[in-house]
């Protein structure tokens, strides 16, 4: 049967590194209190010249060298990010004029962490549709614009970076099954109060800090374990397979004691979770694409894989893809 699969992926993360040491020296925190809470001990974020576009156009053009597919016969560019470079037009147009992708149809799509399981699960819907697409997915986010540097409960957190998948037709390897899913209920807990059409940029009377990320960390937690692991148990049942068959777990990388809680609950051995959280931090919806491409690069990722990769973000947004390599 025709499976929507990954026939290429790429990733670029930007030059500068941010070490929890620096940190130290911008906010009251300590490499011991990142370190033990997060995992994570650098990140990377751009500098002069290092724009969304370019990290995302480089994740891309890797992807489609791999995939070997020409950028002219792209039909659809999907961009994962609320972080582009401009508020229009979408990211995913930048990237297909530097691709000088004219075939495509481009647009970017808002599913903040959740958004490269989002796309690939677009993806997977059109090439069902017709198998001869050939899609590109992204994932990208310059966390730091959008990065409070004097609050140390999320200053810690982010970085930036780009991933990219392409999704072509394939009858062997692809996409088993796709589980997506949104709680809006309390999603003023990890949030961007102002620069949307109700607070503008430049409204009066509206403080600095509201243009950037705002979270409740300790309460958004509990959120991500328990939907990342509704996400895993549901899209493993709909594949008709159990934790334990699976051979690569590629979860989004928020912090690693969330990583370890659901790889824990689910009963996957850490030996098969894919981790880089201490190089890149959170990089919202290139964490996993940078993951993928890292592990597939590195070797550790092999043909016939049994792969679960699971997100959870802002909105809030949670879903699970299980494909097979
Ligand atoms: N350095 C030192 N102390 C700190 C820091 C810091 N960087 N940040 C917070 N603290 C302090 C707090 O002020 C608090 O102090 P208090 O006890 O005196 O009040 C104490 O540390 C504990 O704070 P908590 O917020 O309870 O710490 P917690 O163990 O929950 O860790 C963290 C915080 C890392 C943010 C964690 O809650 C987390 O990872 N949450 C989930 C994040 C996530 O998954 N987000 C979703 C995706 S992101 C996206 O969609 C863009």
């Amino acid at each position: 049967m025709i499976k929507a699969a990954i026939l290429g992926t790429g990733r670029c993360v930007p030059k500068k590194i941010l070490t929890n040491a620096d940190l130290e020296k911008m906010v009251d925190t300590s490499d011991e209190w990142i370190t033990t809470r997060t995992g994570i001990k650098e990140r990377r974020i751009v500098s002069e010249g290092e724009t969304w576009s370019l990290l995302a156009t480089e994740a891309s053009r890797q992807a489609l060298e791999m995939a070997q597919v020409a950028p002219q016969d792209l039909d659809i560019i999907i961009a994962a990010t609320f972080t582009s470079d401009y508020r229009l037009p979408a990211g995913a147009c930048l990237v297909q004029q530097a691709l000088k992708a004219y075939k495509a149809t481009a647009f970017d799509l808002a599913g903040a962490c959740t958004g490269f399981i989002y796309g690939l699960s677009i993806a997977e819907k059109f090439i069902k549709d017709n198998p001869k697409l050939k899609i590109l997915v992204i994932g990208a986010e310059v966390l730091s614009a959008v990065t409070n540097w004097e609050d140390r409960s999320t200053c810690v957190l982010f970085g930036d970076g780009a991933g990219a998948a392409v999704v072509g037709a394939d009858e062997e390897k692809g996409i088993l099954s796709v589980y997506t899913g949104s709680d809006p209920t309390v999603w003023d807990l990890l949030c961007v109060p102002a620069g949307g059409s109700l607070y503008p940029p430049f409204k009066e009377g509206v403080p600095k800090e509201e243009y950037f990320v705002k979270m409740k960390g300790n309460e958004v937690f509990k959120y991500a374990v328990r939907y990342m692991e509704e996400a895993a148990r549901t899209v493993l049942e709909k594949a008709g397979l159990e934790p334990k068959d699976i051979d690569w777990f590629i979860p989004h990388q928020a912090n690693i004691r969330i990583i370890n809680m659901v790889a824990k609950r689910l009963g996957i051995p850490l030996e098969k979770v894919i981790v880089n959280i201490e190089k890149y931090g959170n990089t919202s919806a290139a964490t996993i694409p940078i993951a993928l491409d890292e592990a597939v690069r590195e070797g550790k990722i092999k043909r016939g894989d049994l792969i679960l990769l699971d997100a959870f973000g802002g909105g809030f947004t949670y879903g699970a893809i299980v494909l097979k390599w």
